[in-house]
């Protein structure tokens, strides 16, 4: 299987410096393979890890020299004697290999401005499978976006309010939220803040009272196209982008989230049971395209928490790319601790650590999407 032209090339440059990264990278959390100390550390510069492999050591990931096998330039203790390069790679042979390093992206477009949209791209992230990586897909695919130029909003379309909370945005029960405006038609603009850490990227948060809405939408008059409504009535081309998260059911919340976007992003966990449940959700967009929003396209499908040294990943990547082709972004998100820690200091990982793997990937990614554009 290929993981796509975005990974795995040996012309990229050398790993970036993870002296960055906090100590417990690498070596916490359930995600991070061996407790044999960061990758960043035990591999020597210049060399590059392939994304598609199956194997945890650093022998059998396809560890491979970027540089032309060129030792890397002295250290501070006159450099590594011949003796210690050997130690290393010694050591090296049997050492696991943590997979906040295991998935290759490019990081030179980081700093460049992408192009942005003619008109605002409203793009909704669902799977009603829970714990995909929807949230995490669109507060960090709007925190790259911003960060490059893009004025982004994210809908908060989930009663956990976790977008919220990972941009930063308070939710509490009292203040008010994308609730009020599908049960009391409160305009959006009322309820719209600025993430705190990021120009550019605003937000309509969610909170528990959003909950109740699932219910409460059932008497409503188009009680699937409130969120349109909303948006229609609300200034969305201030925007380039407009990001929806979506809970994790198929219910009237997500179901007003299809009719609001013009375009699906679908998060898919690179898991055994990752592709139950896909074909329902297709079915819903399409009895939504046919009966409410016949402008919606499934424009986008991430892989998301790849773990490069299981077998079951790559055979996942490969079946979501033979079925849908090329709506799968090259990129794929690989686990990353970086990722997962990011929320709890209400930041994307794009500003709670920038170089990490995390980081990269999203950042990738959302390059991919900004230069592939709306789908016509
Ligand atoms: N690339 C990643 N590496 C490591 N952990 C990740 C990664 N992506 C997501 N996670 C973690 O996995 C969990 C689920 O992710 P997330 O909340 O984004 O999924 P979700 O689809 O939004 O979940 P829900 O269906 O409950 O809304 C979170 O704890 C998150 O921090
Ligand atoms: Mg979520």
């Amino acid at each position: 299987m290929s993981t796509g032209p975005g990974l795995g090339s040996s012309s990229w440059p050398s790993e970036p410096d993870r002296s960055s990264e906090s100590p417990q990278d690498g070596s916490s959390g359930p995600d991070t393979g061996a407790k044999t100390g960061k990758a960043g550390d035990a591999l020597p510069s210049g060399h590059a890890m392939w994304g598609n492999t199956t194997s945890g050591t650093a022998e059998t990931v396809g560890y491979v020299p970027t540089n032309g096998g060129v030792q890397p330039p002295p250290g501070p203790r006159g450099g590594p004697t011949q003796g210690e390069s050997e130690l290393v790679r010694e050591a090296l042979k049997d050492a696991k290999v943590s997979r906040e390093t295991s998935v290759r992206v490019r990081p030179e477009r980081r700093d460049k401005e992408w192009p942005r949209p003619g008109t605002c791209r409203v793009i909704t992230i669902a799977n009603q499978k829970g714990g995909v990586g929807k949230t995490t897909t669109s507060v960090n695919l709007a925190a790259s976006l911003a960060l490059h130029g893009a004025k982004v909003l994210v809908v908060d379309l989930d009663p956990q309010g976790n977008a919220s909370t990972a941009l930063g945005v308070e939710h509490r029960a009292d203040v008010p939220s994308i609730y009020e405006v599908l049960i009391e038609d409160l305009p959006l603009a009322d309820i719209v803040v600025p993430a705190p850490e990021i120009p550019n990227l605003h937000c309509a948060p969610a909170n528990l009272n959003l909950a109740g809405a699932e219910i409460e939408l059932v008497s409503k008059v188009a009680r699937e196209s409130r969120l349109r409504r909303a948006l229609d009535s609300y200034d969305t081309d201030q925007f380039d982008y407009v990001l929806i998260d979506c809970p994790p059911s198929l219910g009237l919340l997500t179901v007003n989230a299809l009719v609001g976007g013009n375009e699906l992003l679908i998060p898919i966990q690179c898991e055994y049971y990752a592709l139950e449940g896909l074909g329902q959700l297709i079915r819903t967009v399409d009895l939504v395209k046919s009966h409410l929003n016949p402008g919606l396209n499934v424009s986008t499908i991430l892989l998301t928490m790849y773990d490069a040294r299981t077998r079951l990943a790559a055979q996942v990547a490969e079946d979501v790319r033979n079925h849908f082709g090329n709506v799968v972004l090259n990129t794929v998100i690989p686990r990353s601790v970086r990722v997962s820690e990011a929320p709890s200091y209400g930041q994307s990982v794009m500003t709670y650590d920038p170089g990490s793997s995390g980081a990269l990937a999203y950042s990738e990614a959302a390059s991919e999407m900004a230069h592939r554009g709306a789908p016509e």
